[in-house]
C-alpha cells in the first residue's frame, strides 16, 4: 500500500533563505478539484475543448483535474519564457509550444493555470492566442489571488480565493523548489519566523 502521500504534514519548511506554513492541505485541494471538474463537465463535456496547460507551475492541478474530466478533449503544454532584452528596461515574453499544426479556432480553449497573480501573464497569452484567431477562452486555475488582480482576464473559475500571501507547493515553487510537495504552503511573514 502507498501511504506516503496521506501523511499530513503540519511542520513549517524551509526553502532557500524562507519559511512557509501549511496553508491548503491535499484534501481540500481534491475536493475543490473535484468541484471545478463538476462545473467544467457541465460546460464542455459535449465541446471537444482543448486545454492549455500553462507550465511549469500548473502540472501538478492539470494532471488531477483532467483525471476528473470523463469527456473528450484534448490536452497541449505551453510555457512563457521570459528574457531580459538589452535594449529594454522590461521583460518581453514569448510562448513556447504553440505548434503551427495547433489549430486554435473554432474550437473552446481552456487555459489551466496554477495561480493568478497580477493577472499580467494571463492577458499576455490572450493576446497570443487571440492573434492566432482564437476566440473562445476561458481559464481554471487552482489559486486566484484578487487583491493583486489587475488584468482584463480574471480567471472563469478557480479552486481558491488566496490573499497576497506567497505560496509554494502542488506544483508552485519558490526558486524552483517545492513543487512536489503535496500541500499547499504560505510564506510566513518576516516578523513571525
Ligand atoms: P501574474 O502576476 O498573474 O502574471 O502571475 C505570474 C506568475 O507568477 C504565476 O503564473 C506564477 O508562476 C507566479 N506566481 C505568482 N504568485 C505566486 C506564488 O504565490 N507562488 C508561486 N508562484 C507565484
Ligand atoms: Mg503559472
Amino acid at each position: 500500500m502507498l501511504s506516503f502521500s496521506k501523511k499530513i504534514r503540519l511542520s513549517n519548511i524551509t526553502l532557500q533563505d524562507r519559511v512557509f506554513s501549511p496553508y491548503l492541505h491535499q484534501a481540500e485541494i481534491a475536493q475543490r478539484t473535484d468541484s471545478l471538474a463538476q462545473a467544467l463537465t457541465e460546460v464542455y463535456a459535449q465541446q471537444f475543448p482543448l486545454l492549455l496547460v500553462v507550465l511549469k507551475g500548473a502540472f501538478r492541478f492539470a494532471a488531477d483535474l483532467v483525471a476528473r474530466l470523463d469527456f473528450p478533449l484534448e490536452v497541449e503544454f505551453i510555457r512563457l519564457a521570459s528574457y531580459e532584452n538589452s535594449q529594454s528596461s522590461g521583460q518581453i515574453r514569448t510562448v513556447l509550444g504553440l505548434e503551427d499544426r495547433l489549430s486554435l479556432e473554432d474550437r473552446p480553449i481552456l487555459i489551466v493555470e496554477d495561480i493568478v497573480d497580477t493577472g499580467l501573464t494571463l492577458d499576455f497569452l490572450y493576446a497570443q492566442l487571440q492573434a492566432r484567431q482564437a476566440h473562445q477562452l476561458a481559464t481554471v486555475s487552482l489559486l486566484f489571488k484578487p487583491d493583486n488582480f489587475r488584468g482584463e482576464h480574471p480567471p472563469a473559475y478557480f479552486g481558491f480565493s488566496i490573499p497576497p500571501a506567497f505560496v509554494v507547493g502542488y506544483g508552485l515553487d519558490y526558486q524552483g523548489q517545492g513543487r512536489q510537495l503535496n500541500d499547499i504552503f504560505r510564506e510566513k511573514p518576516s516578523a513571525e519566523v
